[in-house]
């Protein structure tokens, strides 16, 4: 028998479907709720709230476990390439051999930018925060290709498998070209024969006069992390991809909406304030036992700590944490700030201010140590995230996109404020 919810308001009861998904997540189906109670469900943060069904990514956080399109994410490190994770993302199933190589000639095809773009870098100051550019510039996109950003669910759609690929790949591009612009150096072309993540390694560090070939060990690190960012349900970024993209917005739109979400610390930022703090923490001598107790008391925050849905590890963390000493090592790098940050972890994880509250390391801990040994600036870091996080915007924009009776995203809220007053003349103030 289908289960219900009864919700009891004063003398009258309310019935409410209840919701089941595929790994037995539970929810209240309250949508009518207001229409018949006047009453609306209160969640400042959205905490408590599905705000929607998808089929994309899931996450157990009690158990420390993600899965893409039901991949453990372990899994799919050892085993995949971030294109091929891409793709599995964005159209929900691991692609046989000839969509991967059709998928990974799109990304080749649309991996330059329009010449006219480069005009736009020049307008920006020297010292100019990549995150801006990039967001600016990703929207900007929907100008140069309108055939692609039509505003019209049905019509964009229509171009998905293009306009997918283009943002995939030109936020690379343009990532690339913003760091280039801060250093005062020319933008280097993207090549077709090398893949994803060594494209982007060419585009930011080969000079005309000299040809910058990563390692190995680089272009996998890197090639992980931004498998291990593709996608993490329904986010603070993501969710602002699902809001934009409700009101039909276009997908660059939408993904570059997204993109201003990722910049704050609290989301995509704190890996620069992971770094930020671990510089600070050597910088002062500490070895991280001062700052645990400023950040007990409330004085500090330890980034790189916490997050909304995992109470336990983050598996990304894991992950990140153990590969960034395998590359550290591969690269003989002997990097202070990762000791500084072990010792973080080990003294957080016996303290039971952090154990009581289910503090662990989120994604952000290790992967500005890795990106510092890889040779990406600080500044960057943030943008690494936002270039890994690409597929699964595009996946959410996508299923908000082909929604049958898809409305747009409109929250309620509780007003506090004034009641009804009467204008004030400016003499009587
Ligand atoms: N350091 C110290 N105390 C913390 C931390 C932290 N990093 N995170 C949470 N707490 C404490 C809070 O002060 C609060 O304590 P209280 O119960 O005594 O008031 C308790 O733990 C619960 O924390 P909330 O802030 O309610 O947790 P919320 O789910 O709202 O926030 C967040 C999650 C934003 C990730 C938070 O843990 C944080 O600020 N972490 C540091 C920033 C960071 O690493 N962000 C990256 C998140 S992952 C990502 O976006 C990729």
């Amino acid at each position: 028998m289908a289960k219900e919810a009864r919700i009891i308001i004063g003398e009258k009861e309310y019935k409410c479907p209840v919701i089941t998904g595929t790994e037995g997540e539970n929810a209240i189906d309250t949508r009518s709720l207001r229409a018949d109670s006047g009453y609306i469900t209160f969640d400042e943060g959205y905490g408590n709230t599905g705000s929607c069904q998808s089929d994309v990514t899931f996450i157990d956080g009690e158990k420390g476990i993600l899965r893409y399109r039901g991949y453990p994410i372990d899994e799919l490190a050892e085993r995949s390439n971030f294109v091929e994770t891409a793709y599995l993302i964005i159209y929900g199933e691991l692609p046989t051999r000839e969509q991967l190589q059709g998928f990974s000639s799109r990304l080749t095809h649309h991996a330059a930018v329009p010449v006219n773009m480069e005009h736009f870098f020049e307008g920006y100051p020297a010292h100019s925060h990549p995150m801006a550019i990039l967001s600016g510039l990703i929207n900007s996109l929907s100008c140069f290709y309108p055939e692609f950003a039509v505003n019209n669910h049905k019509a964009d759609l229509e171009n998905f498998d293009e306009v997918a690929s283009a943002a995939l790949s030109k936020v690379r591009t343009i990532a690339a070209m913003s760091y280039r612009m801060s250093q005062g150096l020319p933008y280097i072309y993207p090549r077709k024969d090398l893949n994803y993540a060594e494209n982007f390694l060419h585009m930011m560090f080969t000079e005309p006069y000299a040809k910058h070939v990563p390692s190995p060990e680089i272009s996998k690190a890197l090639n992980l992390i931004l498998l291990l960012h593709a996608d993490h349900e329904q986010n603070c970024s993501t969710s602002t991809v699902r809001m934009v993209a409700s009101s039909e917005a276009n997908l660059f739109a939408s993904v570059a909406a997204g993109i201003c979400a990722l910049w704050g610390p609290l989301h995509g930022g704190a890996n620069m304030a992971v770094i930020r703090m671990l510089e600070s923490i050597h910088a002062e001598g500490d070895d991280g036992s001062t700052f645990i107790k400023d950040a007990k008391s409330g004085k500090k925050r330890l980034m790189g700590f916490g997050h909304r849905v995992y109470k336990n590890y983050d598996p990304r963390a894991k992950i990140i944490g153990r590969v960034c000493e395998e590359v550290l090592e591969k690269l003989g790098i002997d990097d202070p700030l990762l000791n500084i940050a072990r010792h973080l972890e080990k003294a957080a994880l016996e303290d039971d201010y952090f154990v009581s509250r289910k503090l662990y390391p989120n994604v952000d801990f290790y992967s500005g140590i890795i990106m510092r040994a890889v040779g990406i600036p600080m500044n960057m870091f943030t943008v690494m995230f936002a270039i890994g996080r690409m597929p699964g915007w595009i996946a959410n924009w996508k299923e908000v996109a082909s929604h049958p009776q898809g409305r747009i995203y409109r929250p309620r809220q509780i007003y506090i404020g004034e009641n009804q007053r009467e204008y004030v003349p400016m003499d009587k103030r």
